[in-house]
């Protein structure tokens, strides 16, 4: 045996035994600080917490009054939903809530943030409330400040109510964007003595052209492109709309805004004039929806992109649209684009994604941690932000469940610790993130993908409704109680 062989053969063994891969993943979080690295600390008072939504872990779809929602229909048409499965069932989160609510506090982390369904609170979209509907969330907030976990709740999460799509074509009419604001402002009532901070709208980024454009998500449309930004003009509409109900209706100091999947572009290497370009592609790459609720109108250059496919709007719209906000929330999970700078118009220039580039376990999620670097730093920058959390990021994985019970997730560990590097990069540099939320607590109903795609802390059996902890919780579980990230 030459001394190569044996060297890679002990590592083989003693890593299998000796090294502990069976110890338990409350034993690593145990090991002394004194024997790690230098650690790299977030601000005091940074908000630690994991994210959810309603229509992903739920379940209960028939219950207490609930309506149904454009996702329910949508899941329930063969051929949407790739392992043929829906969220009827989901979590079971609606009975489990309780059991869940301990997995939180289990982590360690002060802040969940949650949805609310909406076809719960108001089955036909608009109308007669159903008081059942809320009582669940009351419940929810209730335990969960019972546990000492700040309650995020997000009134808008994708499950648009169905009779508003079969009344008004969903999103693609302002009564849509009315009814959302009632709506806001009777969970802002009802809730905002206990829930301080709420997230409007998750994504318009994402649902609107998945939604209406590319027929990918619910509703399934493939709307031509100027239906396509007069819905998401209507969505911007919805959320200034919301942001003055809650201010009308619920607490003084209540605090709103949105949490976005900005398109996260990054210098594709860090030159002045690179990162100069990279804060023009941030400002135009999110024109759209983030750019006029923060600035209060539409870009030139989007405008001019769009041409006659772009939105018709009133100036008294715009002002509605740019309602202040409390906050800025950003969902991050890959680098959308690498940008350079270019002497020909309009200063920038995106560059093609190699084929070889990595990604995580789904085929989306590009590995690039410098993103949650880039684009909170860019985005303060660009609209003079004060405070962002990151209300979203994450990854998927392949989280088997090893006959010993646990999941070695190495993987999402890898990708978390880079990722939190880089964002506590950021924080160390004075960016203004103020929190983050890891996506997702548990693995729930990942739209498309069905439960074939795993995003939380917690395995789920969704046979069973066994939740067990990935090695990943105690990874996060540790840089929570710490505040920090290394070693
Ligand atoms: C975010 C959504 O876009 O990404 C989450 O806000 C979602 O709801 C997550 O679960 C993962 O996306 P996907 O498409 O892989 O399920």
């Amino acid at each position: 045996m030459d001394g190569k062989y044996s060297r890679r053969q002990f590592g083989k063994l003693a890593g299998l035994s000796a090294l502990g891969i069976a110890a338990t993943p409350a034993k690593a979080a145990a090991q002394p600080a004194a024997e790690r690295h230098a650690p790299a600390s977030f601000p005091d008072g940074f908000v630690w917490g994991t994210a959810t939504s309603a229509y992903q872990i739920e379940g209960a779809v028939n219950e207490d009054g609930r309506g149904r929602s454009i996702w329910d229909t949508f899941a329930h048409t063969p051929g949407k939903i790739e392992d043929r499965t829906t969220g009827d069932r989901a979590n079971e989160h609606y009975h489990r809530y309780r059991q869940d609510i301990g997995l939180i506090r289990d982590l360690g982390v002060k802040a969940y943030r949650f949805s609310i369904a909406w076809p719960r609170v108001f089955p036909e979209g608009a109308g007669a409330p159903n008081a059942r509907g809320l009582d669940f969330y009351d419940r929810l907030v209730d335990e969960l400040l019972r546990h000492g976990i700040a309650p995020y709740a997000t009134l808008y999460h994708w499950d648009l109510p169905q009779a508003l799509e079969d009344r008004f074509g969903g999103w693609r009419s302002s009564e849509t964007s009315r009814a959302f604001a009632d709506y806001a402002g009777h969970v802002a009532a009802r809730l905002c003595d206990r829930v301080t901070s709420i997230f409007t709208i998750n994504e318009a980024g994402r649902f609107v052209d998945f939604g209406y454009g590319w027929g990918i998500d619910a509703p399934g449309l493939k709307l031509p492109r100027a239906e396509v930004n007069q819905a998401r003009h209507h969505v911007a509409l919805a959320h200034g709309l919301a942001v003055q109900a809650i201010r009308a209706n619920g607490r003084a100091g209540t605090r709103a805004g949105p949490a976005e999947n900005i398109a996260a572009c990054v210098p594709a290497f860090d030159t002045a004039e690179n990162v100069r370009a990279a804060e023009m592609a941030t400002r135009e790459l999110n024109a759209g929806f983030l750019g006029v609720i923060l600035e209060g109108k539409y870009t030139d250059g989007f405008l001019q992109y769009a041409g006659k496919d772009a939105p018709k709007f009133t100036a008294a719209e715009l002002k509605i649209i740019s309602s202040a906000n409390d906050f800025v929330g950003l969902n991050i999970y890959a680098p959308q684009f690498y940008i350079v700078a270019s002497d020909k118009a309009p200063g920038w220039r995106m560059l093609p994604f190699p084929a070889s580039f990595p990604h995580m376990n789904s085929e989306w999620l590009k590995v690039g941690p410098e993103a949650i670097y880039w684009a909170p730093r860019l985005a303060a920058k660009v609209w003079n932000i004060d405070t962002i959390y990151i209300s979203e990021n994450g990854t998927s994985a392949e989280d088997k469940l090893h006959a010993d019970g646990q999941v070695y997730d190495l993987d999402r560990i890898m990708y978390l610790r880079n990722y939190l590097r880089q964002l506590q990069r950021a924080t160390s540099e004075g960016v203004p993130v103020r929190g983050y939320f890891l996506w997702s607590l548990m693995d729930n109903f990942e739209w498309i993908f069905g439960f074939e795609k795993r995003f939380g802390l917690y395995h789920v059996d969704f046979e069973t409704q066994r939740r067990t902890p990935k090695f990943s919780a105690a990874f996060y579980r540790d840089v929570v109680a710490r505040n920090a990230i290394g070693g």
